[in-house]
């Protein structure tokens, strides 16, 4: 037997110990050792009782990643739960750090579960396309009911112990010295104490019904959650061994589906983004952080770095813009104390950590400031001029700035080697992705800073080189145009935005337009206007919009008409269009929601194999990150890149073609090479 299981015996008890580094992940040969272990503990006369612990810092913390989307090796979760179930000793499993997937699936086939405080449990098989394969989603409902298990399931929620405890997820809590607990829990232990012999406790249809259906909602019925559900319903009904057997065939069958392909391929580069090849420095010291300017982002950067426990220092410009920023983080904190998900002392120790102030000196003592001051080059190259002259030697000086050039703003200083952008999605305690700008004379211990707060912010970080938009607005931008000569050539606002969300985004271009406000883009057309070239494709259409004074959302018209809130197709939109087509002499024709999608998502792959040639993006997988979590893309296709790369080169070529010729002049075309590497184009 491996080593990654060994038993050390306590007196009477067997003391399985669980010894995979780095997260004791559920391998052949942890799945192979515990069967062995549990078999001869049944076996040995001196054992009366077993604890299944886990070495190092974690319980089984999950699979192993090595074996996703590989036929599954014996022996499998499903026969070690059913050995842990056979013994007739009591086996109890011991959690701490993480109990997840597997690892949680095996503890419910124990007798009981202690754990430590701050333990993690959960299933977030749906988080990867799949469902719980071995038994989860017919014992959790056998403690927790059937309605919350699905909403548990559902969501791939991870809980901690006082939750887990309240929803009998775990038995005991063990102050400290989890193994003594664990093993003092199992002696006492008198009998069996399966779950498979309990009964499902009951709950009123309606209760099962809205669970569903809010689980369904909130998970855009994906065919996981559809099966984690029909899994989880049919526990009180079905014996569970019948209910066994079809959970195990629906794992099974969602296991090889694209679906859970392209889930996976995101989990990998999300794991693999903020790992730079080549980058080995050592990040500088984090202890406290500024942000300048307390706007929107401002704000948002703040409330994130008072979240991970960060100390803030928050400076403005003047008294009244600093007390709204300082009133929108309080109101901020007193929504989420009304709504329950946090408790008033843990708003108040957050909120404590906020120094709201006017004083730039206060920078001087602080590791990493982040700059959210109004996007003007003038503006920022003056205010980094100022920060160079009071931050401390060795400070990291950040720009959230969204297009503007790093080494433009890194130049107003005398140190551009800690400078660094670090671009922040809005809302900025919402959302995941952070794109790290490495400018041409950023250190790289300056970038692995940047990197490392990303870290700690618990965000997706993407290092991306200094070009305009970086990665992300970039390929945004291309996909818009592309969406603009859609309009153009004869579809609708509404047809376009009805199509792309059909395909997952969560709004369509227009309307996402239309919510940030179009006057953003019109500024940055009229900058750029003098150096546009007159012979390129230019869509006139969103100029016209804002001509009109129909900026989006907040005029209550752009693309759309707003009726409390809702969107509207507006006669006045048409006309403005109809007239932009006129003055180019285009005949308006139908366009499919296929072509629609086509062209809009090859736009952006276009785009990412010119990133990528430029060597903006470092690789394929980080352009598939920065679009998922920044801008919408559904997950579950896995990103432009890997939506492209499972249509095959040959098809993307010739779709290629016939985008380039659509768009008109002024197209730049990308080398596919960047993405089909491996494949013959
Ligand atoms: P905002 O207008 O809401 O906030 C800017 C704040 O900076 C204002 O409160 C202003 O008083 C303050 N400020 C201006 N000059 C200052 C100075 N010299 N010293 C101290 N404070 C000063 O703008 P927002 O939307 O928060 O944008 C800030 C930056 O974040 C911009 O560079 C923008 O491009 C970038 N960004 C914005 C996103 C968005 O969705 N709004 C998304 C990602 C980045």
């Amino acid at each position: 037997m491996a080593d990654v299981v060994r038993v050390e015996p306590e007196g009477d008890v067997a003391v399985v110990v669980i010894d995979n580094p780095p997260i004791n992940a559920s391998s052949l040969s942890v799945r192979a050792g515990i069967l062995a272990a549990v078999e001869a503990a049944a076996a040995d006369p001196a054992v009366n009782a077993v604890v299944l612990i886990g070495a190092g810092s974690t319980f089984i913390a999950g699979a192993d990643l090595k074996e996703f989307g590989q036929p599954l090796a014996d022996p499998q979760n499903p026969a070690v739960i059913a050995a842990i179930e056979a013994c007739a000793k009591p086996v109890v499993a011991a959690l701490h750090g993480a109990a997840l997937g597997g690892g949680f699936e095996i503890a419910l086939g124990c007798d009981a579960r202690v754990a430590l405080a701050e333990t993690k449990v959960g299933l977030p098989e749906v988080t990867l396309g799949i469902i719980p394969g071995a038994g989860g989603t017919q014992r959790l409902p056998r403690l927790t009911g059937i309605p919350k298990a699905v909403e548990l399931v559902c969501k791939g929620a991870r809980i901690g112990t006082e939750e887990a405890l309240a929803l009998g997820m775990i038995d005991a809590v063990a102050p400290a010295e989890l193994r003594a607990a664990a093993v003092a829990h199992a002696r006492a232990m008198i009998g069996k104490n399966r779950l498979r012999d309990r009964p499902v406790p009951d709950a009123s249809p309606e209760a099962i019904e809205a669970a569903a259906a809010a689980a369904l909602k909130a998970g855009r019925g994906r065919p996981a959650v559809r099966a984690a559900i029909a899994a989880i319903t049919v526990a009180a009904e079905t014996p569970i061994d019948e209910g066994l057997a079809a959970e195990r065939a629906a794992f099974q069958e969602l296991r090889t589906s694209r679906e859970a392909r392209a889930l996976r391929h995101q989990f990998f580069a999300e794991r693999e983004a903020a790992k730079l090849p080549g980058l080995d420095a050592k990040p500088r010291p984090l202890a406290r952080v500024a942000v300048l300017g307390a706007g929107t982002m401002g704000t948002g950067i703040a409330i994130s770095s008072l979240d991970a426990g960060l100390p803030v220092t928050l400076v403005e410009q003047d008294a009244a813009a600093l007390d709204r920023g300082r009133a929108r983080i309080s109101d901020f904190y007193a929504g989420r104390v009304a709504r329950g998900a946090l408790t008033a002392e843990a708003a108040a120790a957050r909120e404590g950590r906020l120094t709201p102030t006017l004083d730039w000196d206060s920078l001087g003592e602080v590791d990493l400031v982040i700059e959210a001051v109004f996007e003007d080059l003038d503006v920022k190259r003056e205010v980094f001029k100022r920060l160079d002259a009071v931050a401390r030697p060795g400070a990291v000086l950040a720009s959230n700035t969204s297009y503007l050039d790093l080494d433009a703003i890194a130049a107003a200083t005398s140190r551009p080697e800690d400078v660094v952008g670090l671009h922040f999605f809005s809302p900025a305690n919402v959302m995941r992705l952070l794109e790290v700008v490495r400018g041409a004379k950023t250190a790289p211990d300056t970038l692995a800073t940047g990197l490392a707060l990303g870290r700690r912010l618990g965000k997706v970080s993407v290092v991306s080189g200094n070009a305009f938009g970086f990665i992300g607005n970039r390929i945004y931008a291309a996909y818009r145009r592309q969406c603009e000569f859609l309009l153009e050539e004869g579809a609708s606002p509404a047809e376009v935005d009805a199509a792309l969300e059909g395909f997952g985004f969560a709004m369509g271009p227009f309307a996402v337009g239309d919510m940030s406000g179009l006057d953003i883009a019109w500024r940055m057309r009229q900058s750029t206007a003098a150096s546009r070239d007159p012979s390129h494709r230019y869509v006139t259409i969103p100029d016209r919009l804002c001509e009109a004074g129909r900026l989006g959302r907040k005029t209550g018209a752009g693309y759309y008409r707003y009726e409390d809130g809702k969107r509207q197709p507006d006669p006045a939109t048409v006309a403005i269009i109809d007239a932009a087509r006129a003055e180019k002499g285009i005949v308006p024709r139908a366009i499919a929601a296929e072509e629609i999608v086509e062209r809009a998502l090859l736009a952006m792959v276009n785009e990412a194999c010119l990133l990528l040639g430029e060597g903006v993006a470092p690789r394929a997988s980080d352009v598939d990150v920065v679009l998922t979590n920044g801008y919408g893309f559904p997950k579950w296709e896995g990103g432009p890149v890997f939506w492209a790369t499972e249509r095959g080169a040959a098809m993307v070529a010739r779709n290629l073609d016939r985008l380039e010729e659509a768009s008109g002049a002024g197209f730049q075309r990308g080398d596919l090479a960047a993405i089909f590497a491996a494949e013959p184009v």
